[in-house]
């Protein structure tokens, strides 16, 4: 294995807030202890294309409190292919990096473990998603913000609602779990949740949305995460609109789509991306390969990459219990 001297990092797949602090870390740690640092662009896209720009401590400078990446996101086709590996390991080879560091979910560490296999590149990643689905890590970079946004949402959905007595139907990110919808469901106070992890039975969900608007409730927040096995909140609504119990129930659909993944990061994210990005630097250093870095129990840990993305994350059920008992 060459000596580690120049590492390249790149940001992939769906953006989260608290990305740029990360890369700042990662450049700024790197920097600190002599290693050259190279930004790959567009993530696997970039490398594939050798999209690479130069980078130093000040390169970093004033994007801690930054939403998006500045060195861009994508989801790249091509790397999925041989031909696009090849390519962009040929270009690693040309610009002298040694060892990379990979922000992001986990088709990002999917494809980290698979390019590992082929080239023996030194890789660890930092886990950035906002769906806080990654194993490994009690929580990922971008989840609190998404979190916090959807629920400041929420809080201002309610107040219309209470003033028009509807029932609103919220959908969240979450292609394919509920973190983010089990624990709106309990910041903002809904009356019912509906996630990937638990099937939901259609008629049960009617009859206990029916129940609280015509008793105690007058209006009524459901979040439905967006991969949840009904299909979504529209398809709920359409549901409900056919059922002619619900004639005169007066009911929207809100789906907080994007907006959950722009924004500046909240101070937790920012804390624990900068904790993450010197992490991965260090495991680098130390000769790990084929890791992410997480944080469990409050302490750092290494997870190899392959348990990242075929182990499944479990959401709480304790606090699915919760929202029976409060809404
Ligand atoms: O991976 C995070 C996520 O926000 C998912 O919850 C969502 O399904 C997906 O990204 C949508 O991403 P895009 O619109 O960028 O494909």
């Amino acid at each position: 294995m060459d000596v580690i001297q120049k590492i390249g990092v790149f940001t992939s797949g769906g953006d989260a807030p608290g990305m740029n602090a990360c890369l700042r870390a990662v450049v700024r740690k790197s920097v600190s202890i002599g290693l050259d640092v190279v930004g790959i662009r567009r993530g696997y896209q970039g490398m594939i294309e050798g999209d690479f720009v130069d980078m130093d401590a000040k390169s970093v400078s004033n994007i801690v409190q930054k939403g998006g990446t500045i060195l861009k996101s994508a989801r790249s086709k091509a790397f999925r292919t041989v031909e696009g590996r090849a390519k962009a390991a040929a270009h690693l080879k040309d610009a002298g990096i040694h060892g990379l560091i990979a922000i992001g979910g986990d088709g990002t560490l999917a494809g980290a473990s698979v390019f590992y296999d082929e080239y023996q590149i030194p890789l660890v990643g930092c886990p950035g998603t906002i769906d806080n689905d990654l194993f490994g890590t009690d929580e990922t970079i971008g989840f609190d913000t998404a979190l916090n946004t959807a629920i400041e949402n929420i809080d201002k959905i309610r107040d219309t609602a209470d003033a028009h007595d509807r029932l609103f139907l919220v959908e969240v990110m979450g292609r394919d779990t509920g973190f983010i919808a089990l624990h709106c469901g309990i910041g903002g106070g809904a009356e019912m949740v509906m996630i990937p992890e638990s099937l939901t039975d259609l008629d049960e969900a009617k009859h206990h949305i029916y129940t609280l608007m015509s008793s105690q409730h007058r209006s009524s927040i459901v979040i439905v995460a967006e991969g949840d096995d009904t299909g979504g909140a529209t398809q709920i609504a359409n549901v409900l609109k056919a059922d002619s119990a619900f004639e005169n129930i007066d009911l929207r659909v809100c789906i907080l789509g994007h907006t959950q993944r722009g924004g500046a990061p909240s101070a937790r994210d920012r804390v624990l991306a900068s904790r993450l990005g010197v992490a991965a630097v260090d495991a680098m250093m130390a000769g790990h390969a084929n890791v992410m870095v997480g944080i469990v129990n409050n302490e750092i840990v290494l997870t190899p990459s392959r348990n990242v993305w075929s182990r499944k994350k479990s959401i709480s059920y304790e606090l699915l219990g919760l929202i029976q008992i409060l809404s």
